[in-house]
């Protein structure tokens, strides 16, 4: 069969250069969108009068036909197609005859190709949005059940400092509030119309892009033909969020793969989102947690695939751009569902405050109440800080707490102190104190989820 840019060859493409160059393998998927754009442009052309109306009715009607066997499955593609834009078009040329050649007027598949991909991702993104909302939503109903929990707080991995669980599920609702934020904005970003373009140049015929542009919901048509057949910033800009995001699911399915071990039991990850050993028959793996944290990994490849592809590309369209979409939808396949998954395993996860309480006691974590309360009652914050020190050093050799220095212990390390100039150092006391703003007490957690439930409230909704 000869390609619909056959004329000036005399040759066919040769079987394995077929098989190289074909991209309707992958781009099959934006069909919807790839029709729906060729709707548009026809509409267009007649009411520009370059198409007649009857003209463009049997396309409109000959495109509803194609779409309606692709979405039954009745349609095979091929190399042969090339790539879904040609596979459509030549269907309708069968289906509706010579007519059918006049739709490619006044555009190029450099342009189509980039109107289907930012239908799609527009699409897609409305949805990545709503698994976000979704996780956010299981989050806050976490924090509110947990808000008055204590659990150890770490810094390099050490304990460090008394926290309410509430706290930590109110700090991944913040990186997950910021990617559905920075989607909101690409998306903002994104919508305009690159239909009309044409290859790289624009076009002598009396074309309407504002009127395509609104006819695909697109806030305005690209402002330099140039450019819009050559620009992937959008795509990256996408891929970058979901770098970000991934990054932000895998510190917490880090977390998570930890708690859930013998030594921390922090958490009981549910058995539905677990799998066994074919060997050891007691275990239980926490592997949803560990295969998104390594999923991670190929969403930066997408991101870093596609930055490689586009370094050193010359204005306006080359081929090396068809490499830009099976990184994309790899990404919106994997942050979509990672999402789903972490937000699901979530949901069933048991926060094991049992098991929490029985670390509380170890490391000293009150140490920074202890030297607060010091700086309150007038001893600068480095001498408390230095008095504590020493505190954590005899306690470490008497191997005791804080509670058990007697007040001739506690006047041999500094004179200004004594039992009761150490004040309620109970882990209880220490955290429900720590009301700072966006600190970690009880009162300040529900502060937080309260901001965080007016703002998805807020949040419109996604087509
Ligand atoms: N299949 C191509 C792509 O995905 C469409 C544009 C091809 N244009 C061209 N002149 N070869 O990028």
């Amino acid at each position: 069969m000869a390609a619909l840019w056959g004329g000036r060859f005399e040759k066919d493409m040769d079987e394995i250069v077929k098989q190289f160059n074909a991209s309707i393998g992958f781009d099959k998927r934006m069909y919807n969108n790839d029709i729906d754009g060729s709707i548009a442009h026809v509409t267009m052309l007649a009411d520009q009068g370059i198409v007649t109306q009857e003209e463009k009715e049997q396309i409109v009607s000959g495109l509803e036909k194609i779409r309606e066997r692709i979405y039954n499955g009745e349609v095979v593609f091929t190399v042969e197609d090339e790539d879904i834009h040609m596979g459509i078009e030549s269907r309708l040329i069968d289906e509706i005859g010579e007519v059918g050649k006049k739709l490619h007027t006044a555009r190029s598949r450099n342009d189509q190709c980039q109107v289907d991909a930012r239908l799609w991702l527009r699409e897609e993104i409305g949805e990545i949005i709503d698994e976000l909302i979704y996780m956010e939503k299981v989050i806050l109903q976490k924090a509110d059940k947990y808000a008055d929990s204590i659990t150890v707080g770490f810094t390099h991995l050490q304990h460090a400092q008394p926290i309410t669980l509430g706290f930590v599920f109110m700090a991944y609702f913040q990186m997950f509030r910021r990617d559905i934020d920075r989607l909101m904005d690409t998306r903002d970003r994104m919508n305009l119309c690159p239909l009309g373009a044409c290859a790289l140049a624009g076009t002598t015929l009396p074309t309407d892009r504002q009127k395509t542009a609104a006819l695909l919901g697109f806030d305005a048509p690209t402002e330099n033909a140039m450019d819009s057949v050559s620009d992937r910033d959008y795509m990256l800009e996408f891929l970058s969020d979901a770098a970000i995001s991934m990054m932000h699911i895998s510190r917490w399915a880090e977390e998570f793969a930890w708690w859930n071990s013998q030594e921390f039991s922090f958490i009981a990850i549910d058995d539905s989102f677990c799998t066994g050993s074919s060997i050891m028959p007691q275990k239980k793996n926490p592997d949803m947690a560990e295969l998104l944290r390594g999923k991670s990994g190929r969403v930066y490849g997408d991101l870093m695939q596609l930055l490689t592809v586009m370094k050193g590309t010359p204005l306006a369209y080359n081929k090396d751009f068809q490499e830009d979409k099976e990184g994309l939808f790899d990404a919106v396949d994997t942050w979509k569902a990672g999402v789903q998954i972490f937000a699901k395993m979530l949901e069933k996860t048991e926060f094991r405050t049992d098991q929490i309480d029985k670390q509380m006691g170890k490391g000293f974590l009150n140490a920074t109440d202890i030297a607060e309360h010091l700086a309150m009652e007038g001893i600068p914050f480095r001498e408390a800080h230095n008095i504590v020190g020493h505190m954590v050093k005899v306690c470490e050799t008497r191997g005791c707490d804080f509670d058990d220095l007697t007040d001739a212990e506690l006047a041999q390390i500094d004179a200004r102190v004594s039992k009761a100039s150490l004040g309620d150092i109970s882990i209880k006391a220490c955290v429900y104190a720590r009301t700072s703003f966006g600190g970690t007490a009880p009162s300040e957690v529900r502060r937080q989820i309260k901001v965080g439930s007016d703002w998805l409230t807020g949040l419109p909704e996604q087509e």
